[in-house]
C-alpha cells in the first residue's frame, strides 16, 4: 500500500514537472502540436496525500531505534509522568512504574493492579516487543480495548519512536532487532519502501540532540 502511495506521489511530482516543461515547449514550438499533447496525460495521475501513508507504513524497528533521539524521547515522556514513574524502583501511581518495561511481560509489574483487558492481552502477547509497544502507545485504547490507560496515544511517528527508544534505555530487557527494511511481502520495490520509511523518522532526529534536555 505505502509503496503504491509513494509511487503515486512520486508520479504526481514527476508529472507536474513534465507538464510544466511540456507547456513551456508547447508555447515556443508552435508547429509541433503533438508534443504539446503528450504531457497532458500526466494530469490523470491522482493527487495523493502523504498523511495516510505515514500512518500505514510498518515501522522497521531495527533501523529506527538505533537512530532515535533518546533525549527527545525523554522530553516527550513528560506526557507520561502524571501517571508513571520510570526510575528503577519507582513507585506505582495511576499507572505502573515503567523501569525495564521493554521486553517485560505486560501487566507484570509488582504491586500494581492491572485491568482485566491488560492481563488478557499478556496472554496473547506475552512480551513488550518494540512492535507491540509501538501499537499500544500509538493508540492505547484502540490496541487494547478496555485498558485503563486513558492516554490518547503518540500520533507522531518520530515521537513514538523516540519515546520507545527512551523506554528501552531505561532498563530494557530486549535486544534491538536486526534491520529489516523489506517489511511488506506485497511490496514490489524494497528500495522504495526503505526510502519511504527512512524519510519519516531519522531525518529530523539528527539536528537537535540537545533540544530535549
Ligand atoms: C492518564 C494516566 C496515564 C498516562 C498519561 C499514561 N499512562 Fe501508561 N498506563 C496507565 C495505566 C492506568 C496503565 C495500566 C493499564 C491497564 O492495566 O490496563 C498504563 C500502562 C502502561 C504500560 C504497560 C505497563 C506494563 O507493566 O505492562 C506502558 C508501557 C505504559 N503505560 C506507557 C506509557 C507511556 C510511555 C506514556 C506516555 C507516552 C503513558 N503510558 C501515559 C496510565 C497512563
Amino acid at each position: 500500500m505505502s509503496d503504491l502511495t509513494f509511487n503515486k506521489v512520486a508520479g504526481a511530482v514527476l508529472a507536474t514537472g513534465l507538464a510544466i516543461v511540456g507547456l513551456r515547449e508547447a508555447s515556443t514550438i508552435v508547429f509541433a502540436p503533438d508534443r504539446a499533447e503528450q504531457p497532458g496525460y500526466a494530469i490523470d495521475v491522482p493527487e495523493a496525500t502523504g498523511g495516510a501513508a505515514e500512518a500505514e507504513a510498518p515501522i522497521d524497528w531495527g533501523t529506527v531505534i538505533p537512530a532515535a533521539d533518546i533525549a527527545a524521547g525523554q522530553a516527550s515522556f513528560a506526557k507520561c509522568v502524571s501517571c508513571h514513574t520510570i526510575a528503577q524502583g519507582g513507585a506505582n501511581g495511576t499507572g505502573p512504574n515503567l523501569w525495564g518495561v521493554m521486553g517485560a511481560r505486560p501487566a507484570a509489574h509488582a504491586g500494581y493492579s492491572y485491568s482485566p483487558a491488560m492481563q488478557a492481552h499478556a496472554a496473547e502477547a506475552p512480551v513488550w516487543t518494540f512492535e507491540e509497544m509501538g501499537h499500544f502507545l500509538e493508540a492505547p485504547q484502540r490496541y487494547i480495548n478496555g485498558t485503563k490507560m486513558t492516554f490518547v496515544g503518540l500520533k507522531r511517528r518520530e515521537e513514538l519512536i523516540n519515546v520507545i527508544a527512551y523506554l528501552h534505555a531505561q532498563g530494557g530487557q530486549i535486544a534491538i532487532p536486526a534491520p529489516n527494511p523489506v517489511a511488506e511481502p506485497a511490496a514490489a520495490e524494497p528500495a522504495e519502501g526503505e526510502a519511504a520509511a527512512e524519510g519519516e523518522a531519522p531525518a529530523e532526529d539528527a539536528p537537535a540532540p540537545e533540544a530535549a534536555v
